[in-house]
């Protein structure tokens, strides 16, 4: 198992399969782009595969396959299918741009939770925050997985002056689709622009919601190493959650790890460090121990961050480049 200083069990891996993305949210990549790596500077679907075999060889349960968008990846159908013969939950988190083509492989290798990012329903304002004009491939695709019956989550990362007047549209959204949102606070990673006056808190998430909403508003069970607070409405098919990473951590139960396309392990999303498991890994060097080492240097709280005001003296990646 593994296992950090504050007891906490790490069976949940996130990999990231790529830096590129055929959108440019601004809350995560810069308008200009990042610089890519080099290609050999990438973990190859080969070795994307050999390292999900030792973390999970170390207790891990679940694998979610992020990016960047991972459905760009040419080789992306193949990773799916050798990592569905591992005795993992397999999940993955995109755009949504792509999902068309991907719906078989979803099938065959039973995937059957999908996260989709969407921040509007409305097309002009997504295209606003996405820089590009996909809003109707994303929706068609949406519906797509929630014909074939997937569990759909849609994530939305909530903006002051941008998309707050849609959280209750959202909500409305799910009663007759059995869609779960997520609204997420708005979080502080390189070439965003972050300020916390530009987010929107949980209270003023919840605030509204209760306002439009009122007494059908119920809480509902969160899963064990949930990140989201749950909630349903009376009646409706689906549901929502706010994550807040800001205002209300919920680093005491993380069971996280990440690894980036570049293969070096965050142990938080916030983490200062990172452990650089591919070169390792092509020395023929067991990186096991490597691994164990780096969760048990994990901090308790946001790799480190206590207060608001350190969140925009931190050096981190940019979103896109973590893995979301
Ligand atoms: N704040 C909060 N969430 C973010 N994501 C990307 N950037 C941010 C940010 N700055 C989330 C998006 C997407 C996932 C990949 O990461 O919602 O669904
Ligand atoms: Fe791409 Fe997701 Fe980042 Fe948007 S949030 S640019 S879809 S990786």
């Amino acid at each position: 198992m593994i296992t950090d200083q504050f007891n906490r069990v790490h069976d949940y891996l996130r990999i990231s399969l790529t830096e590129r993305c055929n959108l440019r949210c601004f809350y995560c990549m810069p308008e200009e782009g990042i610089r890519l790596r080099p290609r050999s500077e990438l973990m190859s679907n080969e070795e994307v595969v050999e390292m999900a075999k030792i973390f999970v060889s170390l207790g891990v349960k679940k694998i979610r396959l992020t990016g960047g968008e991972p459905l760009i990846r040419n080789d992306a159908k193949k990773i799916l299918e050798d990592l569905s013969k591992l005795p993992v939950e397999l999940a993955i988190t995109t755009n949504g741009i792509l999902v068309n083509d991907y719906i078989d492989t979803f099938r065959s290798c039973g995937i059957r939770s999908i996260n989709v990012s969407l921040d509007s329903l409305k097309k002009e304002k997504f295209k606003f925050i996405t820089r590009r004009d996909y809003f109707d491939k994303v929706i068609s695709n949406v519906n797509l997985l929630l014909k074939e019956n997937l569990h759909v989550k849609v994530n939305a990362v909530v903006i002051k002056g941008v998309n707050d007047d849609e959280i209750c549209d959202f909500v409305e959204w799910t009663r007759d689709k059995n869609a779960h949102v997520r609204f997420i606070e708005f979080m502080p990673f390189d070439g965003n622009k972050w300020e916390w006056s530009r987010g929107v808190s949980f209270l003023e998430i919840m605030t509204k919601i209760k306002n439009q909403f009122g007494e059908d508003v119920v809480r509902i069970k969160d899963g064990k190493n949930d990140t989201a607070k749950n909630f349903s409405l009376r009646n409706y098919a689906g549901t929502f959650a706010i994550i807040s990473s800001i205002t209300n951590p919920f680093c005491d139960t993380c069971n996280r790890m990440r690894l980036t396309a570049d293969g070096k392990m965050k142990n938080c999303l916030f983490s200062q460090t990172e452990t650089d498991l591919l070169s390792a890994m092509r020395r023929g060097e067991d990186i096991a121990p490597l691994i164990l080492e780096t969760i048990w240097e994990k901090k308790k709280l946001r790799g480190g961050i206590e207060k608001m005001e350190d969140f925009s003296k931190q050096k981190n990646r940019t979103m896109v480049a973590i893995g979301g």
